[in-house]
């Protein structure tokens, strides 16, 4: 064997501010399997992750459950520790990036870039919120799309026609926060001056090989481009780290994220004795690698590299991204029953189902990759109960009553036997390549001959009749060291399997001593390893994953897009006050495209509303109308004038809009409930 190798992996750091699902696992599960394999083969390796526990959306959800962002995360936390636990992933440490550590390293690397020349500040326009009083990030603000006049689209891209812009382009642009419009605001931020970096970019992505071609090659679009700077900083209100020496000025989620990876790895060294320099130093030998999802590539493939060199730590030895997970062919979907977090599936299946099932089909490609129901089930039917622990159910028995749990003294057949020793160096290969379908492939195709193998010989015929007793117990011999190897294989992606087999098999599975079989030794009683997937365990599942709406029925109509919202209590319903109102006047509004302004009778009491409603109705076929009105919604300040309430209409918009008309008898001022 060649040097033992000293390897730290790491898995993108999750946001604390929701749950973890199958998306997700994709992820946790391919570094899992990478280190247990690394780990099976001798060679030291660590693998540690956190929660990335700031930036604006953890700060407005706990303000939106009446809860501290330190009780949010910390909630959040064990959540998630507990959902990884229970799917066997394996992290040597588990942190978060609000920690003592995160911050002192991120301070310390910030000084350091700052000392060399690689931070300048500016002064530039931001979206923000005079309501709410802070700073909107993009996607914080909502509006129409300036390119297809889609209506609801966040502030940096469209997602009915897939264009992107700048928040300020947004046509009648508010703010998700308060609802207010937002104006721009000066101010002055903080930049890494990345362009300081093109060319040990460069050099580090293309010539050394750190990043899979398909990642390197769309970077090169932004390397050719020019680098732009880095805004790095954020303005309080904020959740996160205050920026040294400028008091007010946050660190930026996504600066103090990655430094995460090495605060938790921090945080283990002092449990431990695992030396730090080793890994992070400058001249450090030993490996590091990233596994992360195509969508944060540019963060570690440019930004963090460029940090970690220019503040004198070493730079990855390599990225590993990716697909995304798709469900049944689509887009995880909560009306569908797609939207599975990883707690639903474990109330219904075991874990090792699904890291087989996404070890089947992971490349080391950046491929999306599906997850197909009825093709989960069968394949783990079909493999793990039909193929590999078969031949163990069919062995265990004989030797047990008929030999006193004895192995014989040896293989009937070894060179069938060292041939599936022998394919163990490309599994292993596939395995280190992260060519996991590959390595699956390979194993079950050992599986199957093995089984040929049993069947041949039908030790169950055999035991029938007189004096076969030595070859029923060799040929059952042959089958379970087939058996040790399969497993041993699959070690890294079965670890509870394994570890039930190991006690089968009174053996610990390790890859470096397979060429020996087990011979005159003595196994254990076989219990079941893999029950079967029921169907009605997958139905059950989708269906608790299902919000809004039964999965049997096909919904079609408004509510396929839109479906119903969580349930309110009556409490909350009370609070809306809805009146009875006749428009007694409606003009257009200068300047306005959607807008008409209303001015609206409650029986004595009048109230001015501009409604989005134009695309829809002339004024003069509204005047003298009855409408209802949300008559006790806080006044918003619009460009146009103050709006003081909100009449009700349905339809998606432009042509489609209907305003309510109460019926016949309804008076201004009548309270609707
Ligand atoms: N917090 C950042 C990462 C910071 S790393 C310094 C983040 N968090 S995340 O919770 O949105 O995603 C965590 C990881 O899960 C990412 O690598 C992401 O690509 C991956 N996935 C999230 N949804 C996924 C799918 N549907 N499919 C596959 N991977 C997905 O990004
Ligand atoms: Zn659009």
């Amino acid at each position: 064997m060649t040097d033992k190798r000293n390897i730290l992996v790491t898995s993108a750091l999750p946001y604390a501010n929701g749950p973890i699902h199958l998306g997700h696992l994709v992820e946790y599960i391919q570094t899992d399997i990478w280190a247990r394999f690394q780990r099976l083969r001798g060679q030291t390796c660590y693998y540690v992750c956190a929660d990335d526990a700031h930036g604006t959306p953890i700060m407005l959800r706990a303000r939106q459950d009446g809860i501290t962002p330190e009780e949010l995360i910390a909630a959040t936390q064990k959540d998630h520790e507990a959902d990884f636990a229970d799917f066997l992933i394996g992290f040597d440490n588990y942190y978060t990036t609000h920690s003592d550590e995160n911050k002192e390293i991120a301070s310390d690397i910030y000084l350091k870039l700052r000392e060399d020349g690689h931070i300048r500040t500016e002064t530039i326009k931001q979206a923000y919120d005079p309501e709410a009083e802070m700073f909107l990030p993009d996607r914080f603000i909502k509006g129409i799309c300036p390119k297809c006049n889609a209506d609801d689209q966040y502030g940096d891209n469209c997602e009915a026609c897939g264009a992107t812009y700048a928040p300020t382009e947004l046509k009648n642009p508010v703010s998700a926060v308060s609802g207010a419009t937002p104006i721009e605001k000066d101010s002055e931020q903080y930049f890494f001056k990345l362009s300081d970096f093109s060319e040990m970019l460069k050099k580090w992505m293309f010539e050394d090989g750190h990043v899979q071609s398909e990642i390197a090659n769309k970077q090169s679009e932004w390397l050719e481009e020019g680098l732009q700077d880095w805004d790095i900083s954020r303005n309080a209100p904020y959740w996160g780290f205050e920026i040294p020496d400028a008091p007010g000025k946050y660190f930026y989620v996504w600066m103090d994220a990655p430094m995460g990876y090495i605060a938790s790895f921090k945080n283990l060294c002092d449990k431990t004795d695992i030396n730090f320099e080793e890994y992070w130093g400058k001249d450090s030998k030993n490996e590091v690698y990233h596994f992360i999802g195509k969508d944060i590539a540019r963060f570690h493939t440019l930004f963090w590299p460029a940090v970690l060199y220019g503040s004198g730590y070493r730079t990855p030895s390599a990225v590993f991204c990716h697909g995304f997970l798709t469900v049944n062919g689509q887009k995880m979907s909560k009306s569908r029953g797609t939207f599975i977090k990883a707690r639903t599936y474990l109330d219904h299946l075991k874990p090792e189902y699904l890291r087989y099932y996404y070890a089947a089909k992971l490349s080391d490609g950046v491929d999306d990759i599906d997850l197909n129901l009825e093709d989960f089930r069968q394949r783990v039917n079909s493999d793990l109960v039909g193929k590999v622990v078969n031949i163990a159910s069919r062995c265990a028995g004989f030797i047990k009553k008929k030999f006193d749990n004895q192995l014989s003294a040896e293989l009937p057949e070894p060179d069938l036997y060292n041939e599936m020793v022998a394919a163990g160096e490309h599994i292993a290969e596939c395995f280190e390549n992260r060519e996991y379908s590959k390595a699956v492939r390979e194993i079950m195709a050992q599986a199957d001959k093995a089984n040929v193998y049993i069947d041949d010989k039908k030790p169950w015929v055999l035991a029938k009749e007189e004096g076969q007793e030595d070859n029923v117990q060799k040929i059952c011999t042959q089958g379970l060291n087939m058996f040790r190897l399969l497993m041993t294989y699959l070690k890294p992606i079965l670890p509870e399997t394994a570890e039930k087999s190991e006690v089968f098999l009174n053996t610990e599975l390790l890859w470096n001593n397979i060429e020996q079989p087990l011979l005159s030794h003595t196994i254990n009683k076989f219990k079941p390893l893999i029950t079967r997937i029921e169907q009605e365990q997958t139905d059950a599942m989708t269906e608790d994953s299902t919000e809004n709406m039964p999965v049997a029925e096909v919904v079609t109509g408004p509510l396929a897009d839109d479906p119903i919202s969580d349930e309110i209590q009556f409490d909350d319903f009370a609070k809306i006050d809805l009146r009875i109102a006749r428009i007694i006047k409606a003009e257009h509004v200068e300047g306005a495209d959607k807008l008409l302004q209303l001015t609206l009778d409650l029986g004595g009491q009048s109230k001015n509303v501009f409604a989005g409603i134009k695309s829809a109705y002339k004024p003069e076929d509204l005047e003298g109308k009855l409408t209802v009105m949300v008559a006790n919604l806080a006044p918003r300040k619009m460009r146009f004038g103050l709006s003081e309430g909100m009449v009700l209409a349905a339809g998606p918009g432009g042509k489609d809009l209907f305003i309510l008309n109460p019926d016949d008898g309804a008076e201004p001022g009548m309270r609707v409930k």
